[in-house]
């Protein structure tokens, strides 16, 4: 029993070892023929985040063709629990993996996982949930790849603003002067969900429509939610509802399911994401636009950093870093081109 309980402690100690020289200044001349990289997501069903993995895997491939480094990606699912997530990394830790790249469950409570990692010598990208800068701060191995909630926001708003300008009957459905919405929001402990919220309505005042809010509500980032949402909304305010605005385009897509069920199809809804379906959404005409994140950037932003950290070299130039440690993914409007030109 005693052994067993040891064994752990022992572990950290010698991967210690190996990983504070394999990634702290190691001159190029050892440079490893292999990577491990392990990789947890904090759902696996999340369709951005499904998007993000997709896209990793193929950056993965193309860094090891380009490199002639042989890179092995252990890609976990921690289903939402922390503590899943905190063995995954336990694990990953014990499998020897060059480097961690975390999509955090809890964005509050990584300093169990940072802890891990420092013991072990493992630097750590987080990506999509940012950590607390207290708990950034604690290591300069440690870094985030994800979007500026501010600006994504900022752009959400202003599509509709130039919409208004150009054609305000394109977004007045009534034309009584108000354009009524409702606000579909992700999970409370998101850093995107509140920031989201707040600052495409601010940029909706800000550009002069003229806004009314019926109501809002929290459908946590899933279709299905905000489905069951706007169908209550849409009986309780009937013909009231001129415009959709989601934290995400899986919750646009649930609004518009509703929609589609009530068969209205002239009330705009507007998402985030870019996501596979939000695209084919956008295409179709059911959703006036979106934000996206470039998510080659995104993905490839992840693989190289951590490939770099692994190696002990410099994070790569092509991803400019603030504070040493932050990329900022750029992201565009996309707008249905339909509504936008009718
Ligand atoms: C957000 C994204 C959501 C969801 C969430 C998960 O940035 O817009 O769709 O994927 O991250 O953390």
């Amino acid at each position: 029993m005693r052994k067993k309980k040891f064994l752990p402690g022992l572990l950290a100690v010698i991967t210690a070892g190996v990983f504070l020289t394999s990634c702290q200044g190691v001159g190029k001349e050892e440079r490893k023929s292999s990577l491990r990289i392990g990789i947890s997501l904090y759902r696996a069903d999340d369709t951005f985040i499904n998007n993000i993995r997709g896209i990793i895997e193929e950056k993965a491939k193309e860094y090891e063709r380009e490199s002639g480094i042989k890179v092995t990606l252990d890609i976990q699912d921690a289903k939402g629990s922390q503590n899943t997530q905190n063995s995954q990394v336990e694990r990953f830790i014990a499998l020897e993996c060059d480097v961690l790249c975390i999509n955090p469950v809890d964005r509050m409570d990584a300093s169990g996982i940072i802890d891990g990692a420092m013991t072990a010598g493992v630097p750590v990208v987080f990506f999509n949930r940012q950590p607390v800068e207290e708990d950034m701060n604690r290591w300069d191995q440690l870094y985030y790849v994800g979007v500026d909630a501010r600006e994504t926001a900022i752009l959400q708003g202003q599509m509709v603003v130039d919409l208004y300008q150009e054609q305000p009957e394109t977004v007045d459905l009534n034309g009584d002067g108000v354009v009524s919405y409702v606000m579909l929001e992700g999970e409370t402990s998101h850093q995107d969900s509140l920031i989201r919220t707040e600052w495409s309505i601010q940029t909706l005042k800000d550009g002069g429509v003229p806004i009314e809010k019926i109501t809002g509500g929290i459908a946590n980032w899933e279709r299905s939610q905000a489905s069951a949402l706007m169908e209550q909304w849409l009986s309780e305010y009937p013909d009231k509802i001129e415009l959709v605005v989601s934290n995400n385009d899986d919750m646009a897509l649930g609004a518009i399911d509703a929609l589609e069920r009530a068969q209205i199809t002239e009330v705009n809804v507007i998402g985030i994401d870019g996501t596979t379906p939000g695209l084919e959404a956008l295409e179709n005409g059911s959703l006036l636009g979106t934000v996206s994140a470039n998510k080659e950037l995104y993905a490839s932003a992840i693989v190289e950093l951590a490939a770099g950290c692994a190696l002990g070299e410099a994070p790569p130039e092509e991803y400019p870093l603030t504070d040493g440690k932050y990329y900022w993914t750029p992201q565009e409007i996309l707008i249905n081109k339909i509504k936008e030109n009718p």
